[in-house]
């Protein structure tokens, strides 16, 4: 199929209650669509406030193929502007991160700007006299994201100035961001060191829905975790439990565990498995972390804050979240078939050390290019993403434990964990995105 940009119904046709269209993966005309459309009126993940604590720190990201900048001020606050000088277009910053002093300074004409974008000088400003150089989209400066909002130091932001508030937007989802930042004794995170950077070569969407996809891991994970169980179980009862075996061990659980576990979802395709409990409830306690939880929270509120284990929440389209073990990953699209994922380690202030430790254990050995985990999901990327160039069947199902009360209003809420529901939310928010007029604006 083809020519969507103008065709609404046509974009409507490929979602249905149960399927997709092979389309929505493949197609680079409709992933110019999700860039300019779902991409800029979401609100999505910038940074953490903690990558800038200094005014005059800087990170640069693309959020929707469009380059930004977060940048700590003089005043503080942390902004979101975009990088693009308003003299001839050049980029600003050119490095990932780093410090820019007291004012921005562009290095072809040596424009320069306080950190809050406002233009301060212009060499040679004669030359612009009597030139009505005040009326000029370039006198205002660089522009900035048309809405920010900073929840628990995660940094969001919205490049359409129309589409739902952050409140409306997120909603009860949020508790997943309060539960990783009260996992601190003083609620507080801090991003520890650079991320791990996987390319991956298939759509975005593919990483998105595994994110909850609990049908997965002890088929596609059976190579590596499977092997490490293997090799455990020959080990002498009474041998200590290595930190790497009790990671890789509940990847391989049955079915049994994952639908117990439960899924909830959100509206705008937001949602999270191991509602009562998940892959990282079993981890050996840390006596020292919960006598400090203990102490700041109280016994029953530390209960709950530790209590509670969920194993990836999705904020739609471009974070997600693992709380119980204190890693995110941020998914930046880069074109139909080509997604760049970066895993960030936490680390929780005031915990001590054995808790980062944990963290960056965790994320090496299944987030990382070099992890015996990730790759098997990379490699089932790459199969949908080869396979879906076969003719014949254009649909793929999403019809696990599908039920007709998702289709009515607020179908937010629970269910067993190994349904497909959240693939069908998620869609269910692309379609309603992509089909908004006047999204691009
Ligand atoms: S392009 Fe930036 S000063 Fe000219
Ligand atoms: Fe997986």
């Amino acid at each position: 199929m083809s020519g969507y940009r103008h065709n609404p119904t046509a974009i409507r046709a490929l979602v249905r209650e149960d399927a997709v269209h092979r389309d929505v993966y493949t197609n680079p005309e409709l992933f110019d669509l999700e860039m300019e459309r779902l991409w800029r009126s979401a609100w999505i993940y910038v940074g953490h406030d903690s990558q800038v604590p200094a005014v005059g720190d800087f990170l640069t990201v693309n959020i929707a193929r469009q380059p930004v900048l977060m940048l700590r001020g003089s005043d503080g606050g942390v902004r979101v502007l975009l990088n693009r000088c308003a003299h001839k277009g050049a980029k600003i910053l050119g490095a990932g991160s780093g410090n820019c002093g007291k004012l921005l300074r562009c290095s072809y004409h040596g424009w320069t700007y306080t950190l809050d974008g406002a233009l301060r000088t212009v060499p040679v400003k004669t030359g612009y006299a009597d030139t009505r150089f005040a009326e000029s989209e370039a006198s205002k400066g660089l522009s900035s994201a048309a809405a920010i909002a900073i929840y628990r130091g995660f940094v969001f932001a919205r490049l359409s100035r129309s589409g739902a508030s952050f409140e409306d937007y997120f909603g009860d989802s949020l508790s997943s961001i309060d539960n990783l930042a009260d996992r601190s004794p003083v609620g507080r995170l801090e991003v520890s060191g650079a991320p791990l950077r996987y390319m991956h070569n298939s759509n975005w969407k593919m990483f998105v829905e595994n994110l909850n996809d609990t049908m997965h891991p002890m088929v596609a994970h059976e190579s590596s975790a499977g092997t490490a169980r293997d090799l455990w179980q020959s080990q002498p009862p009474e041998t200590a439990k290595p930190m790497v075996i009790e990671q890789f061990l509940p990847f391989v659980s049955n079915y049994d565990f994952f639908d117990k576990m439960g899924v909830k979802i959100y509206d705008h395709g937001h949602s999270y498995t191991g509602v009562n409990f998940s892959i990282h409830s079993s981890y050996s306690a840390i006596p020292e972390y919960a006598a400090q939880m203990e102490a700041a929270y109280g016994a029953v509120r530390a209960q709950a804050i530790l209590g509670e284990s969920r194993h990836n929440t999705v904020y739609y389209p471009s974070l997600t979240v693992k709380g119980a073990i204190q890693t995110i990953r941020v998914v930046r699209p880069i074109a139909v078939d080509r997604t760049l994922i970066e895993s960030f380690t936490l680390r929780l202030v005031g915990a001590p050390s054995a808790l980062l430790e944990r963290s960056a254990t965790y994320n090496r050995l299944i987030n990382a290019p070099t992890s015996v985990v990730g790759h098997d999901d990379l490699y089932c990327y790459r199969a949908i993403q080869e396979g879906l160039a076969a003719n014949g069947n254009e649909w793929v199902n999403l019809q696990r434990n599908y039920s007709d009360r998702e289709k009515e209003p607020g179908a937010a809420g629970s269910y067993n964990g190994t349904s497909e529901v959240s693939m069908r939310g998620q869609f269910r928010a692309w379609a309603a995105a992509m089909t908004v007029d006047g999204a691009g604006s």
